[in-house]
């Protein structure tokens, strides 16, 4: 990809829509409000908090990232989106019961006034959820041009000049690529053809990039992820990235695994487990959604250890993850990991990490983020998969000939490099030789 000559300025509203209005993205959405009404902070989101060093550790240049680029204000955000039920975003975040009463409060006004548009729904792809508000049509086809023209509606209401579209929607069944996939010819027949392959998460994601917006899959589902897509997303010239967001327990192996693999410190097993009690884990009760979460969890350490690389370290490890939907817990989500692990002349030694987590609170800030540089990337003129991106998600996507990069750190170096070749600034290997004789 050539590097960006010109970036449009954020010129008037960024129209965020939300494809499902449930915990994550009412939570994401009363955040944004309480931070503009200077009554919270954004805390876990680069582009509001991060800085980023440039040039030399000499040269003390580090600006805030939301200084060094033309990222969209938060107040310029405005938010739309669809769900099966009616509920406003604040309905549903009251559900959820992610935030205080009192935090919600604060927010009722606001997210009152956001009320879903009927979704795109069919409940052979996600068996645990029933719900009325739903569109009809005669094949997906039709369906997805409904979409589009929802899209048109609210960019005209909302009075924004440029949109992005996020699947913070439920987790779907388990899909495979296959050759409905392949071509956009194919896809599109598909769709008109109501092939069972196409999941309604595919049907946002064509009307997006048709539309000429980018889209996010948040989910651990296909979506765009599929050649078909991509191809579109170039002819259109749209950035898209997925998928499934990083928060909680996967956040935590990505930032341990390594650093064990730094000390080359060897690896006999890693269980991972869970409880919780929110929507999405009712939905992942559902073995066809679990699979898909189970593929997308499963990924990461098998890329961040290497076994084929370090067979005496990693060759026998055994990586297991479980989640129990435990209603109780709601949002507020328990993990438990046991790690095996052996040092020096193979004595074994073991970590447990017992994390009390709110899924929901780590997933709002990853959603504004991508929120805004997706918009970013669209100005830059950036389009197809947008890897720099992998920062955030759990089954990062990349181009075919690659391997998805799950070391968060390695994600992050790549996130900043990529902000500063946008920019035109140099690169930091973090050599630093000229600073020595
Ligand atoms: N919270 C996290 O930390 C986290 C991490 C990784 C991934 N995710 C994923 O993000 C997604 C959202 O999570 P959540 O906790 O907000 O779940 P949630 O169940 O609270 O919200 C999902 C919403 O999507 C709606 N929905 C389902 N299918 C739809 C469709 N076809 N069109 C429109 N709306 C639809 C549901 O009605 C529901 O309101 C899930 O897929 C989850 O697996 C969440």
């Amino acid at each position: 990809m050539r590097r960006p000559t010109t970036i449009a300025p954020p010129k008037g509203k960024l129209g965020v829509m939300t494809v499902g209005m449930g915990a994550v993205a009412t939570t994401f959405m009363a955040g944004v409000e309480l931070v503009r009404k200077k009554m919270s902070q954004p805390v876990g989101s680069l582009t509001q908090m991060g800085t980023i060093r440039l040039g030399k550790r000499t040269d003390g240049r580090t600006p805030l990232i939301s200084e060094f680029l033309p990222l969209a204000g938060l107040d310029d955000l405005v938010f739309g989106g669809w769900d099966i039920f009616p509920d406003s975003a604040y309905e549903a975040a009251a559900h959820a019961a992610v935030l205080s009463p009192e935090d919600l409060a604060k927010a009722k006004r606001f997210l009152s006034g956001i009320k879903p548009m009927k979704a795109a729904f069919d409940r052979d792809y996600v068996k645990r959820l029933d719900g009325k508000h739903v569109k009809k049509a005669r094949n997906k086809y039709d369906l997805a041009l409904q979409i589009k023209d929802d899209i048109k509606r609210f960019a005209k209401t909302s009075k924004a000049s440029r949109l992005v579209m996020i699947w913070a929607g439920s987790t779907e069944i388990f899909l495979k690529p296959g050759d409905v996939h392949s071509t956009i010819k194919k896809f599109e027949e598909g769709m008109k053809k109501n092939n069972p392959a196409i999941a309604p998460s595919m049907l946002y994601a064509w009307a997006a990039i048709t539309s000429g917006v980018p889209f996010a899959n948040g989910a651990p589902n296909l979506t765009v992820d599929l050649p078909a897509m991509q191809e579109l997303a170039r002819q259109h010239n749209v950035p898209i990235c997925g998928k499934d967001f990083k928060t909680g327990q996967t956040l935590v192996k990505t930032i341990l695994a390594p650093g064990l693999k730094a000390r080359m410190i060897g690896l006999n097993g890693w269980f991972s487990t869970n409880i919780l009690g929110n929507r999405d884990g009712e939905v992942l009760e559902d073995p066809g959604s679990f699979k898909t979460k189970e593929e997308s969890k499963l990924g990461a350490l098998e890329y961040i250890m290497q076994p084929k690389l370090y067979p005496q370290l990693y060759g026998n490890m055994c990586h297991k993850v479980k989640i129990n939907y435990y209603p109780p817990r709601g949002d507020n989500k328990e993990g438990w990991d046991n790690i095996d692990i052996f040092g020096w002349m193979g004595y074994p030694m073991q970590i447990k990490v017992d994390f009390l987590c709110r899924d929901s609170i780590l997933a709002a800030p990853i959603v504004l983020d991508l929120m805004l540089f997706m918009d970013l990337a669209k100005r830059a003129g950036m389009h197809g998969i947008q890897e720099w991106l992998s920062f955030y998600f759990k089954s990062p996507m990349c181009a075919p000939q690659l391997y998805p990069e799950h070391d968060l750190f390695i994600q992050s170096m790549k996130l900043k490099n990529t902000l500063r070749w946008m920019m035109g600034e140099e690169l930091i290997t973090h050599l630093g030789s000229e600073y020595y004789d």
